[in-house]
């Protein structure tokens, strides 16, 4: 969690532009406190009235049954996904692009509405030719090519739920998250690009189905053209299903609350929890945060730079665009390749007028030096969006100064995996920001700050961040695990969500999210669970124990600190560290690689055997404790563990 400085409080709130205002979706205070205000008198009317901008087969019969912790958003209506991301724009929209692509190496492709529903129907047509029937999962492990999006837009059309995993996540967590689902079809490519190199995807996923008994087909998208391994009977060249395939692939009716997709992630314990979400209430607050927050119009040329594999670009580079009709530039590698300038290049050469990024690639372009955006005209920027982590005031000023030129209002959205779509956020034409702050709820989200008792902190107070009702694209539970989703989100404090966030509300009743108050690490904006790359430290034949803590960092938000003690005989070297490194990369994924790695006698423990990071975590950040130790076993460990090093030779 970062430390807050309470100065920021004292700065004047920065009113919308007046020219952006005029023409906003939402112009003042005044309307967006009518929203919320009708919102809080009768939700579900407000959530009924904003599900007409959803095209239903069927419309709903009853808005929301809350049954807690489980909910079910409007009742009796039937819809399909895709068809609302595609079939429904075809009409007047055929000829618009969808999707605008571009490759790592500058080739690029465009697809129109037209163009794009008719790749989703055919690969539909694939999968169903495959067996795969609705409810079944189907784990997707891509690039960022068009293949991805349009393997999400098929499943959803026959009513087979996604599972998509990060492409920079290794064989043994995609092995995890497979055997969780139970999918029986992967999709794939043979390998994607990064900084001009090739990643190789199909060579991971091999590794992984090693050990993943339940899928029969694996089919891969040729990207590189480089040399796999072939399975035949199991592997399957997606071009060739493909070719084969009818482009006739009718939308089918389906309930409102059918399984979309389950997306894991990280919590407190080392066994990432798949995040349930359903078909119409995700839609619906996908859609409506989409045009509300990034006040989205016709003609928007909308880039959000994330990568699919999480949950922003499910949210915001498929669903909720797409549900808008919105046209989408898509980039499939790394923002310095090339050159730092990659991205104004692409914002330069497509217009883009609506550019959401991270926290963290906002301080990565500060560091690099204007001169890389000075090069280029980006004068068709109109509004900037922020996510993931806190932004800090002085990256946000930068952000709005150089990228926005003053201009361009910012959007800095809170909202997490579990909750689906954006929570809380200024709308652009009406909020007044703040810089690092989230601002206010969206209407109809019942958001506070408490005590743990569940009593309103005072302006001022740090608390825990909580929503007071269920919202339409909430997840509906974890899946294989509804103990944990009761546990986890809703018996922490009797009633309401708990976010697992810490924040503040300030006398505006603006809310300021500090960071989480569990143990999940934050790096680059990439949520990893603490305990999951301990129990990949212990899984090392040379670690006895490990103990994983956060510690701050300038531009990716946290980095990882592991302290390690080894088992007897091994000696700690700089290239047993190295070696640890390497066996987290391989068994979580490079993301998950400390940048410290401290070897230590021991750890220190609780009279009770517990590992105390909360005196980890204060040698980690400080280099020594001043906090309450009287808990603690051996008070001779701290002495010890200040004196460990991570980078230095031992
Ligand atoms: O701690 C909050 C932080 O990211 C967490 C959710 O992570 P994840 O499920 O990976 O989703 C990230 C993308 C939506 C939250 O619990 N977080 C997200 N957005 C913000 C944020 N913290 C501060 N400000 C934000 N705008």
């Amino acid at each position: 969690m970062q430390e807050f400085d309470p100065q920021v409080l004292n700065e004047p709130p920065i009113p919308p532009p007046e020219e952006f205002s005029k023409r906003a979706h939402v112009r003042s205070m005044e309307e967006y406190e009518e929203m919320r205000a009708h919102a809080e008198r009768d939700p579900e009317g407000f959530w009924g009235e904003q599900a007409k901008m959803l095209h239903w087969f069927e419309p709903p019969k009853k808005i929301l049954e809350w049954d807690m912790p489980h909910a079910k958003w409007f009742v009796g209506g039937k819809l399909n996904v895709s068809d609302n991301c595609l079939d429904r724009h075809l009409e007047e929209n055929g000829n618009k692009p969808a999707l605008l692509w571009e490759a790592e190496d500058g080739a690029t492709l465009q697809l129109t509405y037209t163009e794009l529903q008719e790749c989703v129907c055919k690969f539909a047509n694939v999968l169903s030719g495959l067996g795969v029937k609705a409810g079944d999962s189907v784990t997707i492990y891509m690039p960022m090519i068009p293949e991805l999006p349009i393997a999400m837009l098929a499943c959803a059309r026959i009513g087979a739920v996604h599972s998509v995993i990060f492409g920079g996540f290794s064989a043994i967590a995609i092995a995890d998250r497979i055997a969780d689902s139970k999918s029986k079809i992967l999709i794939t490519a043979d390998g994607g690009y990064r900084r001009g190199k090739v990643i190789p995807l199909k060579e991971m996923a091999d590794a992984a189905l090693l050990n993943c008994p339940t899928v029969e087909k694996s089919i891969v998208v040729r990207r590189t053209n480089g040399k796999v391994d072939w399975k035949e009977g199991r592997d399957l060249w997606w071009h060739e299903l493909v070719e084969k395939a009818s482009k006739e692939c009718p939308a089918v009716a389906f309930d409102s609350e059918q399984p979309l997709f389950i997306l894991y992630t990280s919590g407190t314990t080392g066994k990432p929890k798949g995040v349930m979400h359903t078909s119409a209430g995700y839609l619906l607050q996908c859609q409506w945060s989409t045009r509300l927050v990034f006040d989205l119009r016709d003609d928007d040329i909308y880039w959000c730079t994330a990568d699919i594999g999480w949950v922003t670009g499910h949210s915001y580079m498929v669903y909720g665009p797409l549900a808008n009709g919105a046209s989408i530039v898509m980039y499939e590698g790394a923002p310095d390749f090339p050159r730092r300038d990659r991205f104004w290049e692409i914002v330069a050469r497509y217009k883009v007028t609506i550019f959401y990024s991270s926290a963290t690639a906002v301080r990565a372009f500060m560091a690099w030096g204007n001169e890389w955006i000075d090069k280029h005209d980006i004068s068709s920027l109109r509004l900037l969006g922020t996510v993931g982590e806190p932004i800090n005031p002085a990256a946000w000023k930068w952000y709005s100064q150089v990228i926005g030129k003053g201009r361009c209002p910012i959007v800095d959205t809170w909202w997490q995996t579990e909750t689906g779509s954006i929570l809380i956020s200024p709308l652009p034409g009406a909020t007044p920001t703040k810089p690092g702050c989230a601002t206010r709820p969206l209407p109809g989200v019942a958001a506070r700050v408490v005590t743990m008792q569940g009593e309103t902190v005072k302006p001022g107070e740090t608390g825990y961040l909580i929503i007071e009702r269920p919202w339409p694209s909430m997840l509906r539970t974890i899946y294989g695990d509804d103990e944990r989703y009761r546990r986890d989100y809703w018996s922490r404090i009797p009633g309401v969500y708990f976010t697992g966030d810490a924040a503040q509300c300030d006398k505006d009743n603006y809310i300021w999210v500090l960071g989480r108050v569990d143990d999940v690490i934050k790096v680059a904006g990439h949520r990893l669970s603490s305990m999951e790359i301990e129990s990949a430290l212990v899984s090392h034949p040379a670690v006895a124990e490990a103990a994983v803590v956060a510690k701050p960092d300038e531009i990716r938000g946290e980095a990882i600190v592991a302290f390690v003690t080894l088992r007897s005989g091994q000696n700690p070297s700089r290239e047993l560290r190295a070696a640890l490194g390497e066996h987290i990369a391989m068994t979580i994924g490079t993301i998950a690689r400390p940048s410290e790695v401290r070897f230590a006698d021991l750890l220190p423990k609780t009279r009770s055997g517990k590992i105390m990071r909360r005196l980890l975590r204060e040698v980690a950040q400080k280099g020594g404790v001043s906090g309450d130790t009287t808990t603690l076993e051996d008070l001779s460990v701290i002495e010890k563990l200040a004196h460990t090093r991570g980078h230095d030779e031992e």
